[in-house]
């Protein structure tokens, strides 16, 4: 069994020691309130300090912005709220420090939340960020304008103000985030700082705003106040800031009194280079902390693609980086940190970088395989008051979810599934490039179930009959979906398949395919088959491809599609399926479009009618998953676990 010795090292951050070095970076996660403390956000913390990580970080907002996604440390009211995390974190034996993040937006005095930057230049003619981020809830005014001098000069008067508060209520230190395209970093960046003042020309005028940001935080805390920085490795955009350059950066900031450096591993929002989509191995992008540490003789945390403590452990024995930065594996599983230290490596639920998370930043962060994230106070996982017999039918990510929680609570659980594996679509899920992480998390499934002590009886399908002789109390139905085939003319065709058969292989296809159906098992579909030389177009109803998955895998995927050379459709209504090919109209234009074989990837129906047999059975019934309504992992798994909490 690999050994995790090196990450559980302590480690000192200027003036304060770490118990070890795992970190959790700060996180914009909507859930407070008004900019407010909520419990929401004190229970997220509170589990990451229990589950043994050594240094968490909370994300803060400067300023008042609309519905921003941070708290809020612009004012004294905030400090009461903030005393009460901090408490829980250092009862855990954690430390905890705050993130600066002047984002994108920022408001002064009484005025409007704009969209403000060094130049008022934008890359991409849109805000420099795919996510709101408390910018104003109409984007229409999201036009970058170029900061006056006062107003930086104020600036850097709240960012001295927000440090004395975090210092007030107990945080441990400050961290600036200066990468990604967020406000520092466009000053740092030729090619979004045009400036022709002090703050622009020179690389030393363009990082002036950030040192002077520094000095004024020093002024307010003490030069014994841990200051640290956030950058990133290079800015990944023609023109722009290189890995030499960020290198630079970071000596400059060591000198200027830093104290450590988190690197992520990755450009800006606006560069078009995968970094932390699955598509990149882990670990492929530590390379440029490692650079970074040469650079300097402070601490150095690696970030981005960390997945798993062993690889974490390799990266701290090996000198590559003193700190990892985990984010996702982190909301995955708030426990990594003292399951990797006991060797309980199969108990650690993985992260499948599907990207949900970041596509919720401004609603209120959900993760697709802990449906606890965000919601611990909500389902705390306690034993049962009266166990009973439960029987759930159907093995997908919903049934075992409900399966492991009800035998965890004491309950007598039966898991039936009709296939002879579990896992349901997470098996299929898992099939498309770049889509194997999934696998992980199905293996972790499997082994909670088989260690909970639930009953599986594979290959066993629960007829309306055989329903009766269960003799449960309690019966989930979690039987998931079947693909739903429109009711197209030519759709009974010998030529029409499904998705499904095409990724399962159940069913071969010819050389040229037509999809009826952009959306992810569609395109994800195309990808699959464009990487086996098929000649693929996708037609799909509504104006964009990809709309049901999160913008931060979307762009990549479709640049892969383009590249590939599948042929993309929109705004096409089917008419009829021929022998040869599809009929569709656009515009009021009739088009045909040519394919041996046309795969049907228009969404998934409840499979079965096994729930309209319960009523009368005597025993309480539930439907979980798909089976209430197809959607994605999130939902499944957060109706197996709300549901056995329940009973
Ligand atoms: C939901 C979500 C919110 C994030 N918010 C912030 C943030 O406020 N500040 C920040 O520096 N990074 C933020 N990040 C980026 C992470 O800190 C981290 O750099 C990124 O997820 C890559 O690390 P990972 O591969 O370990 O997840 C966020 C990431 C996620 C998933
Ligand atoms: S939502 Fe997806 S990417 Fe985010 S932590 Fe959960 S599994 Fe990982």
């Amino acid at each position: 069994m690999e050994q995790i010795k090196k990450l559980f090292e302590p480690i000192r951050i200027g003036t304060i020691e770490l118990p070890n070095r795992i970190k959790f970076p700060p996180l914009a996660l909507s859930y407070a309130v008004d900019d407010m403390v909520t419990d929401r956000l004190k229970n997220f913390y509170a589990e990451r300090a229990k589950g043994g990580v050594g240094f968490i970080g909370l994300s803060f907002g400067l300023t008042r912005l609309e519905q921003g996604p941070f708290p809020g440390i612009y004012d004294d009211k905030f400090i009461p709220g903030l005393k009460e995390i901090v408490e829980v974190v250092h009862n855990y034996g954690a430390k905890i420090f705050a993130q600066f993040g002047a984002g994108y937006y920022w408001s002064f005095s009484d005025g409007p939340v704009e969209l403000v930057g060094p130049s008022g230049t934008s890359l991409s003619k849109r805000p420099g960020t795919p996510f709101r981020l408390g910018g104003p809830l109409d984007q229409r005014h999201a036009v970058e304008r170029a900061l006056t001098i006062d107003e930086i000069k104020s600036i850097m008067t709240t960012y001295g103000e927000a440090a004395h508060r975090a210092k007030e209520a107990g945080l441990d230190a400050v961290e600036f985030i200066a990468s990604t395209g967020y406000m520092v970093s466009r000053f740092i960046s030729p090619l979004t700082n045009k400036r022709t003042d002090q703050y622009g020309g020179s690389f030393e005028n363009r990082m002036r705003f950030l040192l002077e940001i520094i000095e004024s935080c020093k002024k307010s805390v003490g030069e014994d106040y841990p200051l640290m920085c956030r950058i990133s490795g290079a800015q990944l955009i023609e023109g722009g800031y290189t890995l030499e350059d960020s290198k630079l950066i970071a000596s400059m900031l060591e000198k200027a009194g830093i104290c450590a450096i988190d690197v992520i591993g990755g450009g800006w929002h606006e560069a078009s280079v995968a970094s932390l989509t699955s598509s990149v191995p882990p670990g492929a992008k530590i390379f440029f902390a490692e650079e970074i540490k040469q650079a300097v003789n402070i601490p150095v945390a690696a970030n981005g693609r960390i997945t798993d403590p062993i690889l974490a452990e390799q990266i701290i024995s090996q000198g590559r980086a003193d700190l990892v930065s985990l984010a996702r594996a982190l909301i995955a599983d708030p426990d990594l940190p003292i399951k990797a230290k006991k060797g309980r490596f199969d108990d650690i639920r993985p992260c499948i970088c599907c990207c949900r998370c970041f596509e919720t930043v401004d609603t209120g962060v959900i993760c697709s395989v802990n449906a606890r994230a965000g919601r611990e106070g909500q389902y705390d996982i306690k034993p049962s008051a009266k166990p009973k017999k439960i029987a759930i039918i159907g093995g997908g990510p919903a049934g075992m979810e409900a399966a492991s929680v009800a035998a965890l609570r004491g309950h007598r659980v039966t898991l039936c599934e009709k296939g002879s594996q579990l896992g349901g679509q997470l098996i299929i899920a898992a099939i498309p490039p770049y889509k194997d992480e999934i696998s992980k998390f199905r293996d972790y499934l499997n082994h909670q179930v088989e260690k909970s002590g639930v009953e599986v009886r594979l290959g066993e399908e629960i007829t309306p009959q055989a329903i009766k002789s269960i003799m449960a109390d309690a019966v989930i139905v979690a039987t998931g979906a079947s693909p739903l085939i429109p009711s197209i003319p030519g759709a009974e065709g010998k030529n029409v398949i499904t998705a499904l058969e095409v990724l399962t292989g159940r069913k071969e296809v010819g050389e040229e395919v037509v999809i009826i159906g952009g959306g992810m098992v569609g395109c994800e579909t195309a990808e699959y088959l464009a990487q086996r030389g098929k000649k693929v177009t996708i037609l799909e109803m509504l104006e964009r491809l990809a709309s049901d998955i999160p913008k931060a895998v979307r762009w990549e995927l479709l640049q892969r599609l383009g590249k590939a050379g599948v042929r993309m459709e929109t705004k096409v209504n089917i008419i009829e399926i021929t022998e040869n090919g599809v009929n569709g109209k656009r515009n009021g234009e009739v088009e045909f479009f040519k394919g041996n074989n046309i795969v049907i990837a228009a969404g998934m129906k409840p499979e079965g009618e096994l729930g309209k047999y319960l009523t009368g059975i005597g025993a309480e019934v539930y439907t979980i998953g798909d089976q209430l309504k197809p959607q994605k992992i999130a939902e499944a798994m957060e109706s197996g676990i709300r549901v056995a909490s329940g009973i």
